[in-house]
């Protein structure tokens, strides 16, 4: 099978479990949710997301609200996995590191390693940022502090394991040049490659003094935290040669992460990889920054939004769109509730929702609540008979915003075609065949509209589907339901409800 029709597994990175989620968390799963849900409308596909539980900056958060780990873990998990249901993020599987399938399959990593000559023991002596979990060496160090987050670092003197990771940095280059895109944007990629040409150190892949981890057999320690946690994306499908989870799904079409853990993913994780005998997945998109005033959220800078008011005040497919739709994925942008609002008024409120609400209440009105005959031919065929075809493209290449932009001119055209025909005017003067194509074009365009905004509005355009009187399956496969214009029924009735995205308050 060529990658085109290969499974599709796409992966969110896994959450460190040291507080509550913010936006910028529910942001990168509401992401993969709406790629799973384009891949699934024609092919089988996967969708993983979890929570990253080890390490020294969830033990620390843990021992500051006076309780052990696991404890704080297991009380804190609940919240994010309530939190992406309330966002309809449709994951086929939620992982967490403590659990023993994680545990179990990273200890044979380890063993697989050790025993192919990949890792070697050796003294760590450096600096650790325990924020980033990260270890640098003096020269990379920002005025003494960590460069990424410019927290104060902690001295480390201990005897570690230590990842050849540096024996993989000819093969990484030639990666990177063979697979121009696999690591995007391209400032991203530009950015790994610069740190490629600048050399590669080995990576201490293990904790001597610190225990809050996987434990490494027989010889004591346990694994550093990022390796534990790279490792989530295959352990969580089973890997071994024989499961089929694993042979569908690996290598990963998308693994989706912000661009602050990018040379974890796109230098480390692909080395790890090769080291086990496996394949690099196919694309790592890295993307930029909720921002607000300017500065990234973050819980450090206590500039965050809570999810959970949001999907109260505007619901949460309205704030799947306004996250979609804000800016080109890949780039940062800005956020606040005013600017969530004017989108909710405009593109939600006004154009989308006003469309359904008119039509059916026109059909209501002059067909008696069942949609009338199709017109024997539509221009509308002409112009939007390759839209699907053209979304789920843009989708899949993650370009959201386009997509969006792409389908927002079938709605358009609908709400200027009754503004121009005037169906009221229509009606008066007895034009009623003129009067039922206008009003069974808007209901195909719905119908339509509702199929290409589910992996986006999941909820919503379920409710639109039911006041369209259910036309079908709302996420069968593209390819048969855009088969020609005029695929819903004439003599469908209708169910006008109450509006799709009523006032705010
Ligand atoms: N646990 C590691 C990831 C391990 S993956 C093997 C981690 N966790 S994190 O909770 O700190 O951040 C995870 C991700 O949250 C970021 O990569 C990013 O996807 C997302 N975001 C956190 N803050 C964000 C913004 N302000 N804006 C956009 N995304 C943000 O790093």
């Amino acid at each position: 099978m060529s990658s085109v029709e290969r499974a599709y597994y796409v992966t969110t990175p896994i959450y460190y479990i040291n507080g509550n989620p913010h936006v910028g968390h529910v942001y990168t799963t509401i992401v993969a949710d709406a790629l799973a849900r384009t891949a699934r409308t024609f092919r089988p596909a996967f969708f993983l997301t979890g929570t990253d539980e080890h390490g020294q900056k969830v033990a620390n958060a843990a021992a500051a609200a006076g309780m052990s780990p696991q404890v704080w873990t297991d009380e804190l998990v609940p919240r994010w996995q309530e939190l992406f249901k309330l966002y309809h993020c449709s994951y086929d599987d939620f992982i967490r590191t403590t659990q023993a399938r994680h545990v179990e399959k990273v200890q044979r990593v380890f063993e697989q390693l050790h025993a192919r000559g990949d890792v070697y023991l050796g003294k760590y002596e450096g600096w650790y940022c325990v924020h980033e979990e990260t270890f640098w060496l003096e020269s990379k160090l920002v005025d003494g502090r960590c460069p990424t987050c410019g927290r104060e670092v902690q001295w480390i003197s201990e005897d570690d394991w230590f990842f050849r990771l540096s024996a993989y940095r000819e093969r990484l280059i030639e990666h990177y040049q063979r697979n121009p895109t696999w690591v995007q944007p391209r400032s991203v990629y530009n950015e790994m490659m610069a740190l490629l040409r600048d050399g590669l150190e080995d990576l201490s892949i293990s904790r001597a003094t610190f225990d809050w981890g996987v434990p490494i057999p027989r010889h004591g320690g346990v694994i550093y935290v990022w390796l534990d946690a790279l490792l989530n994306y295959i352990t969580a499908i089973g890997w071994s040669e024989d499961d089929a989870l694993f042979n569908t799904y690996w290598p990963a079409s998308t693994q989706l992460i912000g661009k602050d853990i990018a040379r974890f993913h796109a230098i480390i994780w692909p080395a790890i990889l090769w080291a086990l005998g496996e394949a690099a997945p196919d694309l790592i998109f890295a993307h930029g920054w909720i921002t607000v005033e300017g500065q990234k959220m973050s819980k450090s800078v206590g500039n965050v939004a809570d999810p959970f008011a949001l999907a109260q005040r505007f619901g949460a497919d309205s704030v799947r769109y306004f996250l979609l739709r804000e800016a080109a994925f890949g780039s940062d942008f800005s956020y606040s509730e005013e600017k969530i609002s004017a989108r909710y008024t405009s593109d939600l409120a006004n154009d989308l929702g006003n469309l359904l609400q008119r039509t059916l209440a026109m059909v209501q009105r002059y067909f008696g609540g069942t949609i009338p005959a199709a017109p024997a031919e539509s221009d509308l065929e002409h112009r939007f008979g390759g839209l699907a075809v053209k979304v789920r493209a843009e989708l899949l290449e993650l370009r959201f915003r386009d997509a969006l932009e792409s389908i927002w001119d079938l709605v358009a055209t609908l709400n200027r075609r009754i503004d121009e025909r005037k169906p009221w005017v229509l009606q008066k003067e007895g034009r009623r065949d003129e009067l039922g194509s206008l009003l069974y074009d808007c209901c195909e365009g719905l119908r339509r509209l509702a199929i290409l905004l589910h992996p986006v509005m999941p909820e919503r355009t379920a409710e639109m589907w039911r006041q369209l009187g259910k036309p079908g399956l709302i996420d069968e496969d593209w390819s048969t339901s855009f088969a020609g214009w005029g695929r819903i029924a004439a003599g469908t009735r209708v169910s006008p409800g109450s509006s799709l995205f009523p006032k705010i308050a």
